[in-house]
């Protein structure tokens, strides 16, 4: 019998950790904002046989997807699995620009496009508790034990404040300002670097303990900033954030190089996102022009990427 699907669509963008990243591990709040300069889009298409993968990492059958896909190949049986649909009769096209292991949720953003495309192309109504619940399936094979928060924000358009072990709280992004954001071309080092700060606090826990403190109170400001339209504060709270990071060993050359080009080239502000070691760093600017400077400043000391994110009214549309 022919199938008669059309083509099923579904889109996630990547996501920044603004403030709060590792000291949300030990408690206190973090800040996440959507980062939709960087997509991932999954077609799901009507084929006859064996279903097919297109993406980077693999073209082909499905059944001859390597290992590293595991994440991906799960998400597409638990989401036919609980549309009680067969593995068979389509390809799967998944393209991306949220880079890998950067900090920036890929694997939850490839994941929420997979379900979306999926559900979409069986015409099937998605809640997004369900959403959440199979990218959750997902995201448990490619971290182990996730926060959730990758998963919340690659398939959001509003920012959140987030505390662990409580309800994720979205709120407005009422600042007008620019995000540079930077990719070292380097992979960070998560894992490592939040058992890195786990044993810093056994060893050394004077010092530790208030840094930890001390970045969540700067999650608390930034907030406040970013809902008041107070670029400068918000600013001086990301660069304070980076030193406190770089003293808990989460830092690398690479990355506070490309914080001292930023602020050199007239950033409010600079700090690394995520988990560190690598990755990607953010700058603020107030004015479109200086947001070019530092771009350019960025590319000099060798940024592998870079994205101009106005952060204002019309960014969470
Ligand atoms: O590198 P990312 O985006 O996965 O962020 C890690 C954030 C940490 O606070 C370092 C760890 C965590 O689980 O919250």
């Amino acid at each position: 019998m022919k199938n008669t699907y059309e083509k099923g669509l579904g889109s996630s963008s990547g996501k920044i950790i603004l403030m709060g990243e590792h000291a949300v591990v030990h408690g206190e709040p973090s800040i996440a904002i959507p980062f939709p300069e960087t997509t991932v889009n999954a077609t799901v298409e009507s084929i006859n046989g064996p279903v097919e993968l297109d993406c980077y990492y693999h073209q082909g059958a499905f059944s001859e997807a390597p290992d590293m896909l595991k994440n991906l190949t799960t998400t597409i049986q638990t989401t036919l699995k609980r549309l009680n649909r067969p593995l068979k009769n389509f390809k799967l096209t998944i393209t991306s620009t949220v880079p890998p292991e950067r900090g920036m949720g890929s694997s939850a953003a490839v994941a929420v496009a997979i379900v979306r495309a999926l559900y979409a192309y069986f015409k099937e109504h998605l809640s997004r508790e369900e959403l959440l619940d199979l990218v959750g399936v997902s995201e448990k094979i490619a971290h182990g034990n996730p926060s959730g928060l990758d998963a919340i924000m690659t398939s959001s358009t509003t920012p959140v404040y987030y505390v662990k072990g409580q309800p994720f709280e979205p709120f407005s992004l009422a600042i007008d300002a620019y995000l540079i954001v930077a990719d070292t071309g380097v992979m960070g080092e998560t894992k490592k670097a939040v058992g890195d700060v786990m044993t810093l606090l056994k060893t050394n826990p004077e010092q530790t303990k208030p840094a930890i403190h001390r970045l969540g109170k700067l999650a608390e400001t930034a907030r406040t900033a970013l809902e008041s339209n107070q670029p400068k504060q918000l600013g001086a709270a990301m660069t304070e954030a980076h030193q406190l990071l770089s003293s808990l060993t989460v830092s690398s050359d690479r990355l506070n190089a490309f914080v001292a080009a930023a602020l050199n080239a007239g950033a409010l502000g600079a700090k690394l996102t995520g988990g560190g070691r690598g990755g990607c760093m953010i700058a603020l600017a107030d004015q479109e022009e200086i947001a070019l400077d530092i771009e350019a400043a960025l590319k000099q000391v060798g940024a592998d990427h870079t994205w101009i994110y106005h952060m204002g009214d019309d960014a969470n549309e």
